[in-house]
């Protein structure tokens, strides 16, 4: 039997025959974990978790994620691994996808009010700047890595636009969350707890840096509205500046990354589809949803019940870890037709890429038009595209991850 829970799993792909068979098993199964390893100067430990109910159906990732007080993000954070201590678990709730109500709506709302769909708007122009830079950059070269020239090097540089932070600084970024959200990767995060700490000390020292800058030469951009923000009449302090900065960095770097490596390797993969939208770039809304729904970037978030529940018809106890397969979700026969057929003109598409519910993305515009711009440089050249080997998948159970994906382009 694949094991979906384990990391090194997903290095040869993402097992939708495995999350299949869990579907027609009855949408809720329990998942024993295995044991990863772990370092740090105390030597190497081995953790194990408890087990969790892997949620793979459409209908039941909606019920579970729209009832927050029922499933929460807080209780152990929303992540797969549990918190290793007390301590752990109160650093993790400072970040926004670990909250509940009401502490989640407040931070929410502050977020919001800085995270603006009219700053994001304010982006565009330099997105598409970024954007066909890339295109031109890549296009010109006869051999490139789709991943480290282009689909990493898109988000990085909107994100240096978004922080205020030199353009030179974007390579901390890329470190920062590889070695953040690649924790189980071998070449990334590697399991070493004391390096992951060692990361956020880091990106939190850059912060502070960046944050009395803005403070002392405010300019007109989120950077500096987020440094000067305040919440309940009182400005921020330093920790909920830091997480809230370094959730930006880790939310919206990995995440369009992947999403633009996984869609060019799926065009790649379907050249009708790949040549129908490049001879109708009106497609390219509908393309990028289903590309969205095919790759999925993010494939799971994690809740805790906080009481006894039925879900899916199986029962579900106080404390028990519950897992969002919005990969799995976003595979279900009962609401795609057709599911694993990539269908770039597919009109109903009520895909789970983003989340639902409370914690639903708060990156969407700003996701949706990266990978508009860079697709839309892209296509009228993929017809030239040759992904070459190796192919380097990510040991992550969280992101679709691609980390290496050679290409070279044909010849006319
Ligand atoms: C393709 C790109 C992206 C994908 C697939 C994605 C996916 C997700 C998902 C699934 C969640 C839900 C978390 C949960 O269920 O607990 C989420 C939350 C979030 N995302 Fe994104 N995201 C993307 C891009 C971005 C970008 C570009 C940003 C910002 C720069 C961003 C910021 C956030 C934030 C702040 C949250 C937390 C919201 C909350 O807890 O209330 N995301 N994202």
């Amino acid at each position: 039997m694949i094991d979906v829970a384990h990391p090194a799993t997903y290095a040869d792909g993402v097992p939708h025959a495995e999350f299949r068979r869990l579907r027609e098993a009855g949408n809720v199964s329990w998942v024993p974990e295995p044991a990863l390893i772990r370092h740090s100067s105390a030597g190497q430990t081995a953790v194990r978790g408890t087990g969790y109910w892997a949620v793979v159906g459409h209908p039941e990732v909606v019920e579970v994620a729209r009832l927050p007080e029922a499933y929460s993000s807080a209780a152990k954070g929303a992540f797969l691994v549990d918190p290793r201590t007390k301590a752990d678990l109160r650093t993790a709730r400072q970040l926004l996808v670990n909250m509940d109500a009401p502490e989640h709506a407040r931070i929410r709302k502050l977020v919001t009010s800085v995270f603006t769909p009219k700053a994001i708007g304010g982006l565009a122009d330099s997105v598409r700047g970024h954007a066909a830079n890339l295109v031109e950059k890549v296009v010109a070269a006869p051999e490139f890595d789709v991943v480290t020239d282009f689909a990493a090097e898109l988000p990085l540089l909107v994100l240096t636009d978004l922080l205020g932070m030199p353009k030179e600084d974007r390579h901390l970024l890329y470190r920062w969350g590889n070695q953040l959200v690649g924790f189980d990767d071998p070449e990334y995060g590697g399991g070493d707890v004391e390096a992951y700490r060692r990361t956020f000390v880091e990106a939190f020292q850059y912060a502070l840096g960046k944050r009395a800058e803005a403070v002392r030469s405010p300019r007109d951009d989120l950077m500096s509205k987020l440094a000067n923000a305040e919440l309940d009449g009182h400005p921020l302090a330093d920790r909920e500046f830091c997480q809230f900065w370094l959730l930006l960095v880790v939310a919206g770097n990995e995440t369009t990354r992947h999403l633009l490596a996984g869609s060019i390797r799926a065009l790649a993969d379907h050249p009708a589809q790949r040549d129908a939208l490049a001879a109708d770039p009106s497609m390219l809304p509908t393309a990028v949803e289903e590309l969205l729904r095919w790759v999925t970037p993010i494939m799971q978030f994690r809740r805790t019940a906080t009481r006894d529940l039925v879900l899916g018809g199986r029962k579900i106890a106080a404390g028990d870890k519950v897992v969002l397969y919005y990969t799995s979700a976003n595979r279900d026969e009962r609401v795609f037709t057709d599911p694993d057929r990539l269908d770039l003109a597919r009109a109903v598409n009520p895909h789970l890429a983003f989340g639902i519910g409370p914690h639903f993305c708060l990156g969407t515009h700003l996701a949706r038009l990266e990978a508009t711009a860079a697709l839309s440089g892209l296509a009228p050249h993929l017809h030239r595209l040759r992904i070459a080997e190796p192919v380097v998948r990510m040991e992550s159970n969280f992101v679709n991850g691609i980390k290496s994906l050679p290409a070279r382009w044909l010849a006319g």
